[in-house]
């Protein structure tokens, strides 16, 4: 265990089967109970994969979509399998849950 984890956000401030920007450019996303987090840039243009304030497209609860140019990235491995830049990846963030609470591994 990470001493120096720190709590980001409640699970339950995660829409299920969504995602939530919460920490600094950090998107973390949902599907029951279990988060994945994901630095919040697309490796497209290495631009936000958002363009509002938590507004993040996701679908089926498992793939998100970028805003910009609709790259397709798997929830639990931040795989894009279907766009622009199909077999790259997102940057992963560590966290754990813990308590309800999801916890970011710095
Ligand atoms: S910037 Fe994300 S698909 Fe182009």
């Amino acid at each position: 265990m990470n001493d120096s984890a720190q709590p980001i956000c409640a699970l339950d401030d995660i829409p299920d089967g969504g995602g939530l920007e919460a920490a600094p450019a950090v998107l973390v996303l949902r599907r029951g109970a279990q988060a994945w987090a994901y630095r919040n840039v697309c490796p497209h243009f290495s631009i936000p994969l958002n363009y509002e304030p938590d507004a993040f497209w996701t679908y089926d609860g498992g793939l998100l979509m970028c805003a910009h140019h609709s790259a397709m990235f798997r929830f639990e491995d931040g795989v894009c399998v279907d766009g622009p830049c199909e077999g790259a990846s997102l940057v992963r963030v560590p966290i754990r849950i813990e308590d309800g609470r999801v916890l970011i591994e710095t």
